[in-house]
This record gives C-alpha cells, structure tokens and sequence, in this order.
C-alpha cells in the first residue's frame, strides 16, 4: 500500500503536495518523493526516510511549477531507498510515474524493455512502467499510457507526467484506489480523499479500468480503451479524521475489514495459475536446505506468537516437522537447542520488535537457517533474516493487530504447503484442495463481516462482565488465545484462553453463575470432547457463546446459550475465519465500554525494548 498525490493549477505545487502526502502517510511512510514540471524541464527529489526527510531536501532544493506528482512508500519491490523510492523516470528522464500496486507482470516487462536497450537503476516494478511510457510514446501522453496499460498486468494506480506536455496530467485506475479532486482553474489526484479535503470536497471515484486526464481546468475521465465516462460528482461531507478512515469509525474497524484484500495480496502470486502449487520464489532456501530441516522454532510475541501457534499446527500436519513455538523473550534465555538442521521462523508485523529480533541473532549465532514472517519490507528482521516472506497486509494503525495476524495465517499456510509439495509429504492433489479452500477465504470473511451486528450485540452483554473465558482444542486453542489478548488489550476485560480439557484442572473453580465463556466448536474430530467440556462450564452456570461452523451449528445448539456460526471450510484452515468474530466482539466491547479502541492504555505499536 502506497499514497500518490498530483496537483495541476497555478498555486504552489510543491506545497500542496506535500500537505497531501501527509495525510496519507498512514498508507506507508518508508520513502517519499515529488516530481514537478518547472517550466521547462521535470525535477524528481526523493528520500528514504519519513515525509520530513523529503521536506529537509526539499528546503535546501525546493521545486516550483503548476503541475507534479508525489508518492508516500510502503516498500513491496525493492528495499526501503533513496533510488527505489517514486517517482520513477526513464532514461531519457521526459516521463515520471507515481503508482500505487502492483505489476505482477514486471521482470518480463523489464527484460523485453532491456533487449529494446532501456536500463533500470531500481529494483522496483513502477520503474517499469515508466520506461514503458517512454516506450510507446509518439507525441501523445494519453495514448502511451493507454497502450502501456495494456502491457501491465497487476494492480495500479497512477500519476504520470512528461516534460513533452507540461499542461496535462494523466491518472490511471486499475484494482488500486484513485480519487479525482474537482478545484477551479486546479485539479487534484490522490489515492485517497483526505489528500485533497483541504482544497476541494467535489471528487470523481475513479473505477477499475478507468483513467483521467486533468488539465487546470478539466477533467476528462475515460476508459482505458479511451471510451469517454460520464461521471457522477461525490460531494464529501466527512470531516478528515473521517475520511483518514475511510468511513469508518476506528483504523480497528477499517483493518478488520481490509482482511479480505489482504487475504488476496498475500496470497498473490504466490500460488501457480493452474492453482495445484505454491510458488515462494523470495525464498533463497534450496530444496536440499528444506529436506535437512528437523525441526522448526517458531519465536514471536503477542499477537505473531499466537500466529506461530497456528503455524505449529499448520506445518506439524502438512510437512510432519516437529515444531516448537516460542515466547521471543523467552527464547534466548532458555538456551534452546538450536543446530544446524533447525529451521528458525520469527514472525513479526513491524519486523523491529526489540525481543523477536534478539531471538533471531541468537538462533543466528547458533548457527541456524532464519526465515522472517513480516509485513515490513527492509525491516530489521527483514534485513537480517535469510529468508522472508512478507505478508501484503499494509500498514497497520490500529495497536490491536488483525490484518497482520490473518495475514501471518495465510503465510503460514503458504510455506506448510509449500515444505509439503517439496518434501512430498502430501500429494498435488491434496495441495490443490488446500489451495482452492485458500481461495475461498477472502469471499467468507466478507461474508462473517455481514454478520457484524450479531457480534455487536454479544459483545455489548458481554461487556458487562468483569472477566470472561475462551475455550477450545488444538488450533481452537491457538485462536481463543489471540481472541483473548485481543480483548484484554482493548477493552481491558480480564479473560484467559484455556485448552478446553484443560480447565477442569484447577480454572473450572473460577466459573460461576452467568461468567462469560467462548467455545470454540470448529474441529470435526474434537467436537464430542469440547462438548463434554462446554457441559462441565454449563455446569457451574457459565453462559455460553459457541463459535461453530455452520455444518455442526445444529448439533452444538443444543449444549450452549448462544451461536456464531462461520462458514465451512478445511480443519487446518478455520483460524484465518474464526478470528474474525473474535476481533470483532472485543472491539465491539472496548466501543461499548467508551475505550480508546485504536491507542489502548500502556501500549504502543511497536515494542523496541526488552
Ligand atoms: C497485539 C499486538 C502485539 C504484537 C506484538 C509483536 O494486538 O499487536 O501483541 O503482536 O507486540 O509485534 P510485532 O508483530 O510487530 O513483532
């Protein structure tokens, strides 16, 4: 996730681009950069580093002009750095390109524009793009940019300039967001509303597939074929907190629904056309390094380290690995037993986690094979991992985490399927099964989404109480841990996740009339055994929610007081759904009980201590 910006008028074009990318800083901040036509030629400045290290440069080497672009990064293709930061040029530096996706298709684009005798200086995709511009231009920037279009496949959004034709600004739509901002004798793009909200509340939505091209005082919006559009005029009424979230009311809110996209990015590419393999070609592991692994260490915290729950179990049953999942702070204390042939995961959002980052020098310096499961491209963990995976979640705002996790599932799953196909553990048959379930994801967590107002009213009753329960086995278990920290963390409840057969052991003593509990129903094999289990809490007078799929809603319904039924899917592959009612009923109850749900008390996002 990237943020583009583009202003042609008369007033002070560096200025408003910068005010723009400020307030998209949220979609990703590890590089920023400007283009502006000054008149008679197009300058780029651009740095790694936050907004204020662009702003620096920029004082000492500022850019006047009536029409630029600008980019705020969140690093996919290519490192957090100054060259791999937008906008983009080619060699003749006449074209600039600001995008926001990606191009699936770039490493063929970039060795057919190669032999054509172009050279790339970065290692980005959006490199491409403008050289393909450059490539098809013949004195018409609309059309060399429709026919470039047609090149690409992938996701974009884009901001294109040439120095040919210093009065026209050309945008691009095409599965990555993109708004027309409506001034007089000025226009506006941006990737998002609240790049523009201080100069204008009239906008166009672009839609897939559609471009625009803006001049100070038009807007005309076409397809990418170039068939004109009538388009309808929004007129926002939000104010800029608002729009920041897109509608909605808390980043919680709006990451829990990006999850789907998220499902989709990240799985990407990363499954073969024919759907029957996965294809991880970031990782530098050989097929000899996987057949000599023996054993995995999953290290994290929090939130990662539940992810890592799930992923024991994910690679235990597809690759028959054994696996230990680890407290990071715990780890390099514990002195593990860490060889050669031990594979090392370390999972981690912001990949700058002070614990999950000791641990990872530690299995290093052990002499082990580190592979890194985080959202942040150029990361410490990214950078000093040998293998990384990263997972497309975006940037996440909210300090509960959701997108990342689900995202971490989801890379998890990748990488079991993909020890399985190289050791043969499973079958392509099988793998293809699993993929085609993978697929499904998105779609029914979309559908859960719908359900939101049943889970709001389950969270508001169960806000009342001062201390509830999550109970379930195997992978069950994995998930009612996150479901419990993820209510402790923003609605400050007390509650505590127990292996369901577990409880009896002592806990059980802490049920008493109307005490909240949460089963998690959803394993076909454990079902009889949780029910026992839901019996006992049922008891002690315990109220029950069971967290079910919808294939044994019935047969639950019977021993619980109230249902949540998540569509069907593999066993292995419940937890990427089942976590979605949980994260919606603890922010649902921080809302209820008035908390700051995105910036809970004593925390913060990323942990860089010890
Ligand atoms: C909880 C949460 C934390 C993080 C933990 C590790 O919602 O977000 O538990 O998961 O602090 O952070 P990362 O993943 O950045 O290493």
């Amino acid at each position: 996730m990237c943020g583009i910006v583009g202003y042609i008028g008369n007033r002070n074009t560096q200025e408003i681009l910068l005010e723009g990318l400020k307030k998209l800083e949220y979609r990703g901040y590890d590089s920023a950069g400007i283009a502006v036509h000054t008149g008679d030629r197009l300058e780029i400045r651009k740095a790694k580093g936050r907004l204020a290290v662009l702003e620096e440069k920029l004082k000492d080497a500022p850019l006047t002009g009536s029409v630029g672009i600008g980019h705020t990064r969140w690093a996919t293709h290519g490192k957090p750095s100054d060259i791999n930061s937008h906008p983009h040029t080619d060699n003749s530096r006449k074209f600039t390109v600001v995008h926001n996706g990606i191009i699936e298709n770039y490493l063929e684009l970039r060795e057919e524009l190669s032999i054509a005798g172009h050279t790339f200086v970065s290692e980005t995709d959006t490199e491409v793009v403008s050289h393909l511009i450059a490539d098809e231009y013949d004195g018409d920037i609309v059309k060399a940019v429709q026919r470039a279009v047609k090149r690409m496949r992938g996701a974009f959004a884009l901001g294109v300039l040439t120095e040919y034709e210093p009065d026209r600004l050309v945008a691009v739509r095409y599965a990555s967001p993109l708004i027309i901002g409506i001034g007089n004798g000025e226009n506006f793009i941006g990737s998002d509303i609240p790049a523009i909200l201080e100069h204008t509340r009239e906008v166009y939505i672009l839609e897939d597939g559609e471009m625009a091209v803006l001049t100070k005082n038009s807007v005309e919006v076409m397809t990418i074929e170039g068939q004109p559009v009538a388009k309808d005029v929004f007129h926002v009424d939000w104010d800029l907190m608002t729009a920041e979230k897109a509608g909605y009311e808390h980043f919680m809110l709006k990451e829990i629904h990006e999850q789907p996209k998220a499902y989709r990015d990240t799985m990407g590419s990363r499954i073969s056309p024919d759907g029957r393999r996965v294809v991880l070609p970031e990782l530098k592991m050989t097929e000899g390094d996987i057949r000599n692994i023996r054993r995995v260490h999953i290290v994290a915290c929090g939130t990662a380290l539940h992810a890592g729950l799930v992923g024991k179990h994910v690679i235990e049953s597809l690759a028959r690995i054994p696996v230990e999942a680890d407290v990071a702070s715990e780890y390099r204390y514990r002195n593990p037993i860490i060889t050669p042939d031990t594979l090392v995961i370390v999972v981690s959002q912001s990949g700058e986690t002070a614990d999950t980052l000791a641990a990872l020098r530690e299995a290093k310096r052990a002499g082990a094979r580190v592979l890194a499961i985080t959202n942040v491209v150029g990361s410490s963990v990214a950078r000093e991992a040998d293998d990384v995976i990263i997972t497309w979640a975006g940037p996440e705002i909210a300090v509960a985490s959701t997108k990342a996790y689900t995202t971490q599932l989801i890379a998890f799953y990748l990488f079991g399927l993909y020890l399985a196909q190289t050791l043969g553990t499973k079958d392509e048959a099988f793998i293809a099964s699993v993929i085609a379930a993978l697929k499904e994801l998105p779609a029914q967590v979309e559908d859960i989404l719908e359900h939101s107002a049943v889970l709001k009213q389950i969270a508001e009753s169960m806000a009342k109480h001062s201390s509830l329960f999550f109970i379930g086995r195997g992978i069950d278990w994995a998930v009612a841990q996150e479901g419990s920290l993820k209510l402790k963390e923003i609605s400050y409840i007390h509650s505590e996740a127990y292996a369901a057969g577990e409880l009896k052991h002592g806990t059980l003593a802490l049920i008493e009339d109307g005490t909240p509990v949460i089963a998690l129903v959803t394993q076909e094999d454990l079902y009889e055994k949780t029910l026992s289990n839901i019996k006992e809490v049922k008891a002690r007078g315990a109220r029950v929610l069971g967290l079910v799929n919808r294939s044994n809603k019935d047969e639950v319904a019977k021993s619980v007081d109230e249902l949540f039924a998540i569509p069907d899917t593999l066993p292995l592959l419940t937890p990427a759904l089942s976590v979605v009612p949980l994260q919606l009923i603890a922010y649902y109850a921080s809302l209820a009980l008035g908390h700051d749900v995105d910036k809970p008390r004593n925390l913060a996002k990323s942990v860089t201590v010890e």
